[in-house]
């Protein structure tokens, strides 16, 4: 039997530029670059400075990865990179680069979306997922509950979305208004160490029940941060207390609607991933909630919550497993791309939801 090939995941989808290489499951190597410095200046993401950042990042975080896995150019046997969503110049520069690359190494491209590899990120960390699983996507521009099946083939079953603001999104908005740096997630975390979590009664939305069991709402959240920060004009913002009263409220309601997810759907494993992923108040009230409910809790380490290429290795390395067709050279970004499958484009799609019907046959 032939092994694995080695599988080099390139990302660019907004300020960082990361490569890994995976193999069977196995992380070998990966690299990152960021140009977050450069818009700090600005409380935000511009998008043209990424774009530029990627093109000069790009081949240097390449060599980083093979260097660190012990490998070449040439050891390379199939590359996958994010499609979308994300920035649409940023998307192009590493989607050029990882078309140049396979071209010239004559092996296979895989398109692939970028919440996905969120998801197999834990793959890495915590082995092959079960079937079935709920998956809690919480990142700076999305925040999801999925139904997740065989991430490799099968169409992903969004439960619930958010109807405006991201988590992540949330958190960097609330931790300017606080005075905190960007991004503001990690800030708020450290802040809220030694602040009171019951000190602001921030609101907890959509958990009325009425409201929509796996939707969530974070701008009236951040709304209610702002006017928060705003009503202390002209005297010392209590900010560890903001900071620790918004986490709360942010874990409380990710963790309490997952959980219901959980057990409405008699699934008895929750993946928790994406950059929030890596706060810490979410990741103790997840373990708490998923012992108490019976609930088997992953979340992957810290280092692969937030973006990095080898978690798009990881989905290239699901995809060729599975038996994924690769995506044709002209393939395009889709910078608002909904996450239905791992693989972005219509041909991997197509041959994902065949061998499914025909795994589906086979019963
Ligand atoms: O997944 P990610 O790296 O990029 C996107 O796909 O968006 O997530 C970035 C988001 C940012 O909003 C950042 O503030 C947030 O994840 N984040 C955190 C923490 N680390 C990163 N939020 C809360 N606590 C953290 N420790
Ligand atoms: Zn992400």
């Amino acid at each position: 039997m032939c092994a694995a090939p080695v599988v080099l995941g390139i990302e660019s989808s907004c300020d960082e530029t990361g490569a890994g290489l995976v193999r069977d499951g196995r992380l070998l190597g990966h690299a990152v670059a960021s140009s977050m410095d450069e818009h700090a200046l600005f409380g935000g993401v511009v998008p043209e400075i990424a774009a530029r950042a990627h093109v000069h990042a790009l081949g240097p975080v390449v060599r980083r990865a093979l260097g660190e896995a012990g490998l070449r150019m040439a050891d390379i046997g199939v590359v996958a990179v994010t499609t979308g969503p994300g920035l649409s110049g940023a998307l192009q520069v590493g989607l050029a680069g990882a078309k140049g690359l396979a071209y010239a190494l004559g092996v296979p491209l895989y398109g692939v979306h970028h919440l996905a590899r969120h998801v197999a990120a834990d793959t890495l960390a915590h082995g092959p997922l079960p079937d079935p699983c709920v998956v809690l996507i919480v990142s700076g521009g999305h925040t999801s509950l999925l139904l997740v099946r065989d991430l490799g083939r099968d169409r992903i079953v969004h439960l619930g979305d958010t109807l405006d603001d991201a988590a992540g999104e949330c958190f960097d908005k609330a931790a300017r208004v606080f005075g905190l740096p960007y991004p503001g997630g990690p800030a708020i975390d450290r802040a809220a160490r030694v602040g009171d979590p019951r000190a602001v009664p921030f609101p907890r939305p959509l958990t009325g029940p009425h409201d929509d069991p796996y939707g969530f709402s974070f701008s009236g959240l951040k709304t209610a941060a702002a006017r928060w920060a705003e009503r202390h004009h002209g005297r010392a913002l209590p900010v560890a207390d903001g900071a620790a009263s918004l986490q709360e409220a942010v874990a409380d309601v990710l963790t309490r609607k997952a959980v219901a997810a959980c057990t409405a759907h008699g699934v008895g494993t929750l993946v928790v991933v994406g950059g929030v992923a890596a706060n810490s108040r979410v990741r103790a009230l997840a373990e708490e909630r998923c012992a108490a409910a019976g609930i088997v809790l992953r979340v992957p380490p810290p280092r692969l919550c937030t973006d990095n290429g080898a978690m798009i290795a990881a989905v290239g390395d699901l995809l060729v497993r599975a038996g994924a067709e690769p995506a044709p050279l002209d393939v395009s970004v889709d910078p608002s791309a909904p996450l239905e499958y791992a693989a972005l484009h219509p041909v991997a799609r197509a041959a994902a939801a065949a061998g499914a019907s025909a795994a589906a046959g086979a019963w």
